[in-house]
């Protein structure tokens, strides 16, 4: 049913059975062998409750708008990891290692974080920043920059957004475009690990990195510090940090949607998460000082925002 419900969205399908305009006309005028599997496809939505008809259109039942409500995580998921999560097998036999083989798809992993970020994470994000003064954010880890966008049109500033992946940057150049922004916000493709190599550190007030910085931790928590650290010293005094993280479960916790996921695919790429009391200690440090610490409505999900002092 993930598969399915991710396939949809990924294939552009989604929006029409949230908004009624996916009918029988509309299956019928593709192609034969898309026609019968987008049929046997809402057929099967139907048969588990998820679909409805409604008079020549597919709609979602009450149900399907509720499981749809969590898309993000299901293209996170599917669409991000279905293909190393499906080649476990060689990973766990050691013919084959995460990262040289089968790695993650880098459009669904940013797409699926923004999706998911935008309803459970932006909306805490944006009121712990609006006692921030800023004239330029850097996004590390950017995906397909949708947060930065947000937060440049929200206040007034300029923005560099960073990524690795060239699918995430190409979605982000994309939505930069599409905003209107492209005087004000420019994608970078690079590896927000060399921090060097990053324009206008030093005339940055915001560093925002959301869902990167276990990338670094992945490392080891030394490797982090000092990450931190030399972040510290590139930024002007007073900067901010924005980060985003998922904590993992905490012990005694029963059965927690999502943060197990979350934690084996992480564990899946060789890298760990801690919660918000471990970045605090990393991030102190690192010369920053934590301000404000936030739990959002991602399961597991925490806010922090932290000051460079030294
Ligand atoms: C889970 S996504 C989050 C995207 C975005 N920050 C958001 O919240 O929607 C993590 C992003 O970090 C990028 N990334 C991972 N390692 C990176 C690195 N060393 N340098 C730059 N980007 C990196 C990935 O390509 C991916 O787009």
């Amino acid at each position: 049913m993930s598969s399915v419900l991710a396939a949809f969205e990924m294939a552009g399908l989604l929006t029409g059975l949230e908004n009624g305009t996916l009918t029988r006309a509309v299956v019928k005028d593709r192609g034969s062998d898309e026609s019968a599997l987008l049929g046997a496809s809402l057929r099967y939505l139907t048969q588990r409750g998820l679909v409805e008809e409604s008079g020549d259109a597919f709609t979602l039942t009450e149900y399907g708008r509720d499981v749809c409500r969590d898309k993000g995580y299901l293209v996170w998921l599917v669409g991000g990891y279905g293909e190393p999560l499906r080649r476990m097998d060689a990973f766990l036999s050691g013919e084959k290692r995460y990262g040289v083989d089968y790695p993650r798809d880098g459009r669904w992993v940013a797409d699926g974080a923004a999706m998911l970020g935008r309803k459970d994470v932006v909306p805490h994000a944006l009121r712990l920043l609006e006692g921030v003064e800023f004239d330029h954010a850097v996004d590390l880890g950017c995906g397909n920059a949708r947060f930065l966008l947000t937060v440049c049109s929200r206040f007034g500033a300029s923005g560099t957004g960073v990524d690795i992946s060239p699918e995430a940057c190409a979605e982000a150049d994309k939505a930069v475009r599409a905003a209107g922004l492209t005087d004000k916000v420019r994608v970078v493709r690079g590896d927000a690990g060399d921090l060097s190599a990053i324009p206008s550190l030093g005339e940055t007030q915001l560093m925002i990195t959301f869902f990167l910085l276990h990338e670094i931790l992945a490392q080891g928590r030394d490797a982090l510090v000092a990450y931190l650290s030399d972040m510290a010293e590139r930024l002007p005094q007073g900067a901010r940090l924005l980060i985003a993280e998922v904590r993992p479960p905490a012990a005694g916790e029963n059965r927690p949607w999502f943060t197990p996921e979350f934690t084996l695919v992480h564990a899946l790429m060789r890298q760990t998460l801690l919660d918000a009391k471990g970045w605090s200690a990393a991030l102190a440090d690192g010369g920053f000082t934590v301000r404000e610490v936030l739990e959002d409505d991602m399961p597991g999900g925490i806010l922090i925002l932290a000051e460079r002092t030294r």
